[in-house]
């Protein structure tokens, strides 16, 4: 059984606010009745009208991706470059990706037909930690690091306090290589941050996301999230402190 709601909005024929609208508004059906309750609740068999229309169930689905370099973090592309849901080609459900990881970073990216959970997880209010794993230009010094945990001044803000580990550093090749964690999801954020402190990104990836890692899996590869993956970050993206 599945709110009214959320299973127009899984439908994509509307976000779920609107499916609220049009719920209250008497645009939609259940079983050929018109239904005006939010709470609403519905079963696989039940027959969903909105607007006279019968809608296309889609069972939701969770997919965990490890992301290669030179993957557009989209659906579709119209220069006609590779994007993550090339990797799903047996996979009939609309997933797209939650959030973005830019065409050249790797790492661990989730995609899913779910809006309601793609939106919770993307929401900065909801601090998912994500781990990165940058190759740096220069051997970075305490001063940059400081800066980089305090807090960075964008040209959209200043970025939240990050935590930040210096793998290792070669001095031949004048590189770093650092751990950061932050929980914000801004565009190129990681590279803007370093590029800030003087010590552009040469290389990016994302080990981590919350507590789900790339353990097993090779660039490319993907695999479906447990349910029980997919509720422990429902609760931890609902449980933060400071949520208004
Ligand atoms: N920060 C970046 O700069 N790039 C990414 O792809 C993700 C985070």
């Amino acid at each position: 059984m599945e709110r009214l709601q959320k299973v127009i909005a899984h439908s994509g024929v509307a976000s779920r606010r609107k499916a609220e609208e049009m719920i209250l508004a008497g645009k939609v059906k259940v079983n050929g009745v018109v239904v005006k309750e939010l709470g609403t609740k519905v079963t696989s068999k039940d027959r969903v009208e909105v607007e006279e229309v019968q809608i296309q169930r889609e069972e939701p689905v969770y997919f965990l991706l490890y992301k290669p370099r030179g993957v557009i973090s989209a659906v579709d592309d119209d220069k006609g470059r590779k994007v993550v849901t090339d990797f799903f080609p047996h996979i009939h459900a609309r997933i797209y990706p939650v959030g973005r990881l830019d065409y050249d970073t790797s790492g661990l990216l989730l995609l899913t037909n779910d809006g309601e959970f793609a939106n919770l997880l993307m929401h900065p209010k909801n601090e998912v930690e994500k781990v990165y794993v940058a190759k740096v230009k220069g051997l970075i010094m305490r001063e940059s690091i400081r800066k980089l945990e305090k807090g960075i001044k964008l040209e959209d803000g200043m970025t939240a306090p990050a935590k930040v580990k210096v793998l290792s550093a070669d001095k031949k090749k004048d590189s770093t290589i650092v751990q950061i964690t932050i929980h914000e999801g801004r565009n190129r954020q990681v590279r803007r941050m370093f590029d800030a402190v003087g010590h552009p990104v040469v290389k990016l990836k994302r080990e981590m996301y919350a507590f789900l890692t790339l353990q097993g899996l090779r660039t490319g590869d993907a695999r479906e999230l447990s349910p029980h993956e997919v509720k422990q970050l429902r609760a931890l993206a609902s449980a933060k402190p400071n949520k208004k």
